[in-house]
């Protein structure tokens, strides 16, 4: 029977996002690169983790110049990934497990490839000229302005059989779509009724606040804060190529497709500060549902900063808007490797108490880490135009470590990215049934969320905690649970919070479960503990 909270709250509310990047989840047919059967092939694990959604990364027909985020066809599967039957299964295969299929949707720009980019660099007059941003050179024959491209070099790029530019935020695999052009709103608009009507419960969209750019073309002012060492793309302010104002009225064209369908839901990539990024909640929550926010991914991992931040996001939030949380994905690098093994603990302690609804990258819930790639087995773009950065993303994109066997349960083949070196140690099959595991705990928090209201969907209150501590209580209908993290190495104590007496329901150390919690409540480093307070009467 379904409980009030279920009535009450939309499943992409009170639930947790997996994401899968499927050239590394599970091969089914031995080529080396994950793909849909295999995914399929792993939906008893996914649904035995406990998440309620799995975002795919794209799947659909691409030369890959940039892994699949250069689309060639939005209605079609690449047939390194199977076919649209197989998509149609796992679709069923998911829904039959009670869990959403949640795609990637890629509207700023298409492959080069993409029969519309072909017809459109034929000529001038092509039909679909207008479909891409196409400019005269500047004066002296160079690109029309000084717009630079995210993964190094010009925006622009020169076409010599019709002496034009077109523009690419990207690669210069990958022109961006001009979103002014009616038509091109309308096409890309019934790509989502596609899926849509396919079963598909929600679109992840790809830099959704890079869409529109300028429609005078002026130049982006230098960024008086570049540091050497830090990407080119950097050393401009993106005022004129990205969130420009025009780019809400197409969110609120996308979320109104996904309305005329029951609960699907909407999530914007947006790396923007926080009062910029709660603006694609849209007017009265007409916008994204989840503009993706990815600050416990960019802050540095200390806990006043943090506490900090929490407190500010979750004061810009409005009641129409709902708040989630983002820990990893395919283009940073890894948590565990950010912040340590024994710290991953805490940090997805963190991301799966927060308030709001939490998404996790594939293989964090085991402890993957980033694994060196050899310069001969590089295969992102991004590493390759601007070599040692650190900017490459192949680390955080390895294969997915099932068990001890030969290339960790993933291919019977040569995987496309090397495993990582502690595979047959780290994976799924040693961790699922160790009490002490990764992967035991962020099952064990993620049945609590289920569990409890008061995580999945009650509110947060800011605990005053000093130095490494994080200190909150998350409420529902009167149950207080009380989350005492330690960002830190060291011990350490938080004194006379005045909540009250409690026990503990769920800790990093499996040991400290049931313990009784009075006044003073000791953490050892690195350690987590979730305490049920007892209530104002009990
Ligand atoms: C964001 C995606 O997450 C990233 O992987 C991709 O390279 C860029 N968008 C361009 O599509």
């Amino acid at each position: 029977m379904e409980s009030t909270i279920e009535r009450t709250y939309p499943w992409w509310q009170r639930g947790s996002i997996y994401q899968i990047y499927p050239r590394s989840f599970m091969d089914s047919n031995g080529d080396g690169i994950g793909d849909l059967r295999g995914i399929i092939d792993k939906l008893d694990y996914v649904q035995w983790l406990g998440v309620d959604a799995i975002w795919i990364s794209p799947i659909y027909p691409s030369p890959m110049a940039d892994f699949g985020y250069d689309v060639a066809d939005y209605t079609a599967i690449n047939s390194l990934f199977g076919t649209l039957d197989d998509f149609d299964a796992l679709v069923a295969a998911a829904h039959g497990r009670g869990l959403k299929v949640i795609l990637d949707f890629v509207p700023n720009h298409t492959s080069e490839e993409h029969p519309w980019f072909v017809e459109s660099r034929t000529a001038r007059a092509a039909a679909k000229r207008d479909w891409y941003i196409w400019r005269d050179p500047a004066p002296d024959g160079g690109p029309p302005n000084n717009w630079r491209s995210v993964f190094g070099g010009s925006g622009w790029e020169y076409d010599a059989a019709t002496n034009q530019y077109y523009y690419h935020a990207f690669l210069k695999q990958q022109p961006d779509l001009n979103w002014r052009n009616p038509a091109v709103q309308s096409a890309m608009l019934d790509v989502l009724r596609f899926w849509l009507d396919r079963g598909v419960d929600g679109f992840r969209v790809d830099v959704l606040w890079h869409i529109f750019k300028d429609d005078q073309f002026r130049d982006n002012p230098p960024n008086p804060n570049h540091r050497p060492g830090e990407s080119l793309y950097e050393a401009l302010l993106p005022d004129y190529t990205t969130d420009l104002p025009e780019v809400h009225q197409i969110v609120g064209s996308m979320r109104s497709v996904l309305d005329a369908y029951d609960e699907r839901v909407l999530i914007g990539e947006i790396y923007l500060p926080v009062e910029q990024l709660v603006t694609y909640y849209g007017v009265n929550g007409a916008g994204v549902h989840l503009p993706f926010n990815f600050q416990l991914i960019l802050l540095p991992w200390d806990a006043q900063l943090i506490a900090a931040t929490i407190t500010t996001y979750e004061e810009h939030v409005s009641a129409a808007g709902w708040p989630n949380w983002v820990l990893g994905n395919h283009d940073k690098p890894r948590i565990a490797s950010r912040v340590g093994p024994a710290q991953a603990r805490v940090a997805v302690m963190l991301l799966l108490t927060l308030r709001g609804t939490p998404t996790i990258y594939y293989g964090d819930e085991i402890g993957m880490h980033d694994v060196p790639i050899p310069p001969e087995l590089i295969h992102d773009p991004w590493e390759r135009n601007e070599p040692g950065l650190g900017l490459g993303r192949d680390p955080e994109r390895t294969p997915m470590q099932w068990d001890a066997g030969r290339n960790a349960g993933f291919s019977t083949g040569t995987p496309w990215l090397p495993l990582a070196e502690d595979a047959a140690q780290n994976n799924v099959a040693r961790e699922r049934d160790d009490p002490a595991s990764m992967l035991t705990l962020c099952r064990q928090l993620l049945a609590l969320r289920r569990a409890e209201p008061a995580l999945a969907v009650g509110g947060y209150q800011a605990v005053p905690a000093s130095g490494d501590l994080l200190a909150y209580v998350r409420s529902h209908a009167g149950r207080r649970l009380l989350v005492v993290l330690n960002l830190g190495a060291h011990q350490q104590a938080l004194e006379h919070s005045g909540l009250g007496a409690g026990r503990v329901l769920l800790a990093t150390r499996p040991d400290r479960a049931g313990e009784p919690i009075g006044d003073r409540i000791a953490l050892s480093g690195d350690e987590g503990i979730i305490i049920e307070l007892q209530s104002a009467t009990g």
